[in-house]
C-alpha cells in the first residue's frame, strides 16, 4: 500500500431529510469523498435514489462524488449522470451485456469509468479492463443494502487486480461494511479508498473521530 488513505462516505446511511446538513457534517469530518448508491429494484431487490437528487448534492459541495450504479444496464444513464455532476461513474461487471461499451460510454460522457464487482465475481474476470478504467471497487457485502458485515474473504482480490495493472494509477475501493474496527485489514489488503456509511454516521464518537481512525487505524 503507497500513499493516502482516502474516505468515501455513504450517503445511503444518511438522513435523507436533511441531506444539506449531512453533506456539510461529512466535509467538515474530512471525508474526501461522496459515495452515491444507485439502486434500480432489478439489479438489486432495493431501490435508492437518481441523477435529480445527484444534482441537488453537487450544488450543496465541491467534493469529488462516485457513483455507485446497482442498476441493470447503467449505461443508459451515463450522460444524465454527466449532466448531473458525478465525478466518477462506477457500474457492476454482472449488469453489463457489453461492458467495454459501456465504459467507452461512461469515458465519453466526461466521467472517470470505475468497475464494480460482486462478492461471487472473482478479480480475473475483470483484470483485463486495469488499463480502461480508473476505478474498481469491490464490493466486501452483497449489494442492496446497507449496515451489513463485511466479509473478509472478498479481500484478497484487491491484489490480484492491483498486480494486473500496467502503471495507470487506479483507485481501489472497498464498500460494505467498512468501519473503525477493520479499516486496518482492509488498507492491509491492498485498498485506497474505504467507502463507508453506518461506519461513519453511527460512530459514537462522532463522524470526525471516525474518519480519523478510518485513515489511521
Ligand atoms: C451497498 C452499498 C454500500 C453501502 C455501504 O449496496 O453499495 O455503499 O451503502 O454502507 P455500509 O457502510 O453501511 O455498509
Ligand atoms: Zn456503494
Amino acid at each position: 500500500m503507497s500513499g493516502a488513505v482516502r474516505v468515501s462516505a455513504s450517503l445511503l446511511a444518511a438522513d435523507f431529510a436533511n441531506l444539506g446538513d449531512e453533506v456539510a457534517r461529512l466535509e467538515e469530518a474530512g471525508c474526501d469523498e461522496l459515495h452515491f448508491d444507485v439502486m434500480d429494484g432489478d439489479f438489486v431487490p432495493n431501490i435508492t435514489f437518481g441523477a435529480d437528487v445527484l444534482a441537488a448534492v453537487r450544488h450543496l459541495t465541491k467534493l469529488p462524488v462516485d457513483v455507485h450504479m446497482m442498476v441493470t444496464e447503467p449505461g443508459r444513464f451515463a450522460a444524465q449522470f454527466a449532466a448531473a455532476g458525478a465525478d466518477t461513474f462506477t457500474v457492476h461487471a454482472e449488469a453489463c451485456s457489453n461492458l467495454a461499451g459501456t465504459l467507452t460510454d461512461v469515458a465519453e460522457a466526461g466521467m472517470r469509468p470505475g468497475i464494480s464487482i460482486n462478492p461471487s465475481t472473482e478479480a480475473n474476470a475483470v483484470t483485463r479492463y486495469t488499463s480502461t478504467v480508473d476505478r474498481f471497487l469491490i464490493m466486501s457485502v452483497e449489494p442492496g443494502f446497507g449496515g451489513q458485515s463485511l466479509m473478509p474473504e472478498t479481500l484478497p482480490k484487491i491484489k490480484v487486480i492491483r498486480a494486473a495493472g500496467t502503471g495507470r494509477t487506479l483507485d481501489i475501493a472497498v464498500d460494505g461494511g467498512v468501519k473503525v474496527e477493520n479499516a486496518a485489514s482492509v488498507i492491509e489488503a491492498g485498498a485506497d479508498t474505504l467507502i463507508s456509511g453506518t461506519g461513519l454516521f453511527k460512530f459514537p464518537d462522532g463522524m470526525a473521530e471516525a474518519v480519523r481512525q478510518i485513515k489511521s487505524p
